[in-house]
């Protein structure tokens, strides 16, 4: 990211490029008005509390400066007692005093948490695992996604939650359910077996065409009978690899049938109220957000940093921008995260003072207009008592009631940059189906993992403030100047397609390892290694030669490449046999299994060209690739000092830069502006203090230099 402004834009790029969704009165990436301009809150559970502890929680979040909360995510017991018994009075206090306070409601469906009641009568709603047990009660998120009869209850009382509240002043979206596929990685109960194979004669027509695409003639499994197909179960051996692959579609289709359910009911009676459901993008390996996000008219997201990783902030800017993508670079919501500890890690580390600042500030600065907790008043009793929340067991008198309260006035003070959008030159392709693909059993590598592969490449472009925007597979990427392809193990000839339109379009393109291997059937693509990236890569593969653990090799640039590079570099986990058809090379293994053989390999391509990393660097070996391949690609970026993290959002009205700084040391970054959080005004140099977070709105002239 360039550490200059750019020009204002001519016109908002925001809502108004979004095509319109006939038939639908919230346009799709709609905000929220009610929650404008930054939303500050959090869960509310007001069922635990007693009348006069829930009246001085609207004392307290006022003072907090809490503008809305999340209110009902797992009251269905407490709202419908007994089967169609309803008790919605206490709510309608709750959502009363909260409306009189000006406090806005994000009113949840209590359907992630169906009642002891319900469950007793109907045990064939509970999820079956993989092994055959049914999954108790007792805790939550006890329902099998293709239950009939659950859907009804669910829609039903989503249905009667909207007739009650569908005119309540403090009603600003609908949040339904909550993460689903966070705890239920796929039911195996009769119900969903006999939905699976409806679910597989619509996706392949006929058996034929099923014991195909599985491949099926391999071990004794052709299918005679569709009533011979069964769930993944226990087995033996691992069980058909496109079978599972299906089932996670499955499964991911079955839960966003859910979601559709309670969604239509509740848009035909509040048809201008946006909906939406919380996600968990970098944390669910088990929904394709993609499509997902088609379905709600904002994305709103979940972030839990992992205590214990010191590059946590990093995977919590990956997350934020995961969830700008979904959202199509519109204002998302940030609906929960924690004010300090978690209660479900091994170690639940609390946030060091001013780690909830940069935290919060961060999904800010990453486009959320909205910075909401899990939750607001830390609970007694249950199983997360020990979690961390707005309010904490020991009231106002604590020190994270002093940051959330300071963090109000800070999202206060920001109130301008509602509305503005992060902009990124650096696109990097993320899918799903490929992940879930990349992780099944019997891969050449156990240490070839999906999240590990994006993390290094997204990890260095943050130590260079480069902002990523992902891409869905198949999307036109034409807008960036470098678009980077972690290990893409399932790629189909459409999304190659649209990688060679890239490049021979000008683009620059980064592929690394074990891209391209198999089509959506988990199929290996005709024609080896890989597969249909190879024209556009110009290379292929002879054989993986993969890595013993704790193994390293390293590499050498090679001798006739014009490289920047003289360090010979170290990587683990991955080498292998690299044939370049058109290719040239620019590194070279120096050992190990491929010595001597392409390692980074460049393919001019029309106007642009297509990298190829052969193996899995270190950090400083990705940050030596990266130093290639921007400049390859044109992009210079701005370098702040280390573990200062630059983020530009801008709108119309004004350039704002974020600048957090997650080191020890007071630093200053060039540039100038008024500092939107303290007021003061920065002429040469914007000071960030140690552990803080400065936000300025950029001095520019008309051709977008900045003041000096
Ligand atoms: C998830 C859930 C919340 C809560 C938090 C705890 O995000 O949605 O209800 O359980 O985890 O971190």
């Amino acid at each position: 990211m360039p550490l200059v402004p750019p020009p204002a834009p001519a016109v908002a790029d925001g809502l108004a490029a979004v095509p319109d969704r006939t038939g639908l009165r919230v346009p799709p990436r709609a905000w929220p008005v009610r929650l404008s301009p930054i939303a500050f809150g959090g869960d509310y559970t007001p069922e635990q509390w007693p009348d006069a502890v829930r009246r001085e929680d609207v004392a307290l979040m006022r003072e907090a400066g809490v503008t809305a909360v999340t209110v009902g995510v797992f009251a269905w017991a407490m709202l419908e007692p007994a089967e169609g018994r309803y008790t919605f009075g206490w709510l309608d206090t709750v959502l009363d005093r909260l409306a009189e306070a000006g406090i806005a409601v994000d009113l949840a469906t209590p359907t992630a948490a169906p009642p002891p009641w319900f469950s007793t009568t109907y045990p064939e709603t509970l999820p079956v695992a993989r092994d055959g047990s049914t999954l108790g009660i007792g805790a939550r998120e006890s329902f099998c996604p293709s239950s009939s009869r659950y859907r009804d209850a669910a829609t039903g009382i989503a249905r009667r939650l909207a007739e009650r509240y569908r005119d309540h002043p403090a009603l600003a979206m609908w949040h339904v359910n909550n993460e689903y596929g966070a705890h239920v990685a796929g039911c195996h109960c009769p119900e969903s077996e006999r939905s699976f194979r409806e679910w597989l004669r619509t996706r392949h027509g006929d058996l034929d065409a099923l014991n195909e695409a599985w491949g099926t003639a391999f071990w004794s499994q052709r299918y005679q009978d569709w009533a011979e197909i069964t769930v993944p179960r226990v087995a033996p051996m691992p069980v058909n690899p496109a079978q599972q692959l299906d089932f996670h579609r499955f499964t991911d289709d079955e839960f966003r049938a859910c979601f559709r359910a309670e969604r239509d009911a509740i848009r035909e009676l509040t048809p201008d109220i946006p909906i939406t459901t919380n996600f968990m993008a970098t944390a669910c390996p088990r929904m394709d957000y993609w499509r997902w996000a088609d379905e709600v008219d904002v994305v709103a997201n979940n972030h839990y940093l992992v205590a214990e990783d010191p590059e946590g902030h990093v995977e919590l800017a990956m997350s934020a921008d995961v969830a700008r993508s979904l959202n199509d670079g519109s204002p998302w919501v940030l609906m929960e995260h924690s004010t300090s500890a978690v209660n479900w890690q091994p170690r639940n580390l609390a946030k060091a003072p001013g780690q909830l600042r940069r935290n919060s500030l961060t999904h800010v600065a990453r486009g959320a207009d909205a910075a909401m907790f899990f939750q607001w008043r830390a609970s007694r009793a249950g199983a997360e008592k020990f979690h961390s929340a707005m309010l904490p067991h020991g009231g106002t008198r604590t020190r994270v009631w002093h940051e959330v309260t300071a963090l109000g006035s800070d999202l206060s003070a920001l109130r301008e940059i509602a509305g503005s959008r992060v902009t990124a030159e650096v696109g990097m392709l993320w899918d799903w189906e490929s992940w879930w693909a990349l992780e099944l059993e019997y891969r050449p590598s156990i240490d070839v993992t999906y999240l590990d592969a994006v993390r290094r490449f997204y990890a260095a472009l943050w130590r260079r403030n480069e902002t990523v925007d992902f891409v869905r597979p198949g999307a036109d990427p034409s807008k960036f100047r470098l678009l980077v392809v972690p290990s893409l193990y399932l790629t189909t000839p459409t999304t190659a397609a649209v990688l060679r339109t890239y490049v021979e379009g000008g683009g620059r393109l980064l592929v690394s390892f074990f891209s391209g291997i198999v089509d959506e059937h988990d199929a290996v693509h005709p024609g080896g290694f890989p597969g249909p990236l190879r024209e556009v890569l110009g290379l292929w593969i002879d054989e993986f030669h993969p890595l013993p653990a704790a193994a390293a090799v390293h590499l050498d640039p090679a001798p006739a490449a014009d490289t920047r590079s003289r360090l010979r570099l170290r990587a683990t986990v991955w080498s292998e046999e690299v044939v370049c058809e058109g290719a040239e090379v620019i590194w070279r293994f120096a050992d190990g299994p491929d010595c001597g053989l392409p390692a980074l390999t460049r393919h001019p391509l029309g106007a642009g060209a297509a990298w190829y990393l052969a193996t899995r660097p270190d950090g400083e070996g990705v940050d030596r690739v990266l130093d290639l391949v921007l400049a390859d690609a044109g992009i210079t970026g701005g370098r702040t000092p280390e573990g200062v993290e630059a983020v530009r959002r801008a709108s119309p009205l004004g350039s704002y830069l974020f600048l957090v700084n997650h080191g020890p040391v007071d630093t200053t970054v060039p540039g100038g502006g008024v500092d939107l959080l303290t007021g003061e005004r920065w002429a040469d140099g914007v000071r960030v203090p140690a552990g803080g977070v400065t936000v300025v709105r950029e001095d520019r002239t008309a051709d977008g230099d900045t003041h000096r």
